[in-house]
């Protein structure tokens, strides 16, 4: 081969393998953006749905805080709530702005830490970086679902679960929630489609 030959050779053997690629790309999303690769959660057939597996490794969005020491002493949920997407609806998510079938998120609840060093009136304690909130036990795990084909009847096809308020071991399978216990104020208040992300700064980042 001379050597301009060998040096088509390599441009059309490049050229080939750009084109491959781009049109594996191509595949991948096609298949992305109908929802087709999103990682379900697992129901029963009386239409409980299971509690996931391994959900502290899904993607942490944040992590609001509502201190009984800035409620009147009785805070409904005065833990953290560290909010987490599965992996699959965060990629989507960040493909297409939206919240694709089969999407879950889950809150768990962990309550603030106690001490010694630790105020008893405003629950704050000192620690090495300064006085303020730090986060002690888990106490409570929910899960949101959407589902268009289960949840026909629910606004944006969203469900509600709840697998306790108490610290593990949580339920193992949870039932949905009436509409008006949970998915009314989801509606009236979340900043997207039915998710709270003014409160996710992970999540505005990858907001398209
Ligand atoms: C009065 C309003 C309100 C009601 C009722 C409510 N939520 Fe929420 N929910 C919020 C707010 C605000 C957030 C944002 C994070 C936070 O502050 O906890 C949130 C966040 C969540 C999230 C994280 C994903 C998201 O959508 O932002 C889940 C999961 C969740 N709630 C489940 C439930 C369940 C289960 C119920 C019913 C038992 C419920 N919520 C009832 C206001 C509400």
């Amino acid at each position: 081969m001379s050597r301009s030959t060998k040096r088509l050779t390599a441009a059309l053997l490049a050229a080939g393998f750009i084109a491959g690629a781009v049109a594996l790309d191509h595949v991948t999303s096609a298949a992305a953006q109908d929802g087709g690769d999103i990682v379900r959660a697992s129901f029963n057939a009386n239409g409980s749905v299971n509690v996931p597996e391994n959900w502290r490794t899904w993607v942490f969005v944040g992590a609001p805080l509502t201190p009984n020491a800035l409620n009147g002493g009785k805070a409904a949920f005065p833990e953290y709530h560290n909010v987490y997407i599965e992996p699959s609806a965060f990629a989507h998510w960040a493909r297409t702005g939206e919240w694709a079938d089969g999407t879950q998120f889950v809150k768990e609840l962990v309550l603030i830490r106690e001490g010694q060093d630790c105020d008893p009136e405003t629950a704050a304690c000192f620690e090495s970086s300064g006085q303020g909130y730090f986060q002690g036990e888990f106490a409570g795990l929910e899960l949101k679902v959407r589902d268009a084909e289960r949840f026909a009847d629910e606004p944006g096809n969203w469900a509600y679960f709840s697998f306790g308020h108490q610290p593990e071991p949580y339920a193992a399978t949870a039932t949905a929630f009436p509409t008006e216990s949970c998915n009314a104020c989801h509606e009236a208040n979340a900043a997207d489609d039915f998710v709270f992300t003014q409160y996710y700064p992970v999540l505005r980042a990858a907001k398209p």
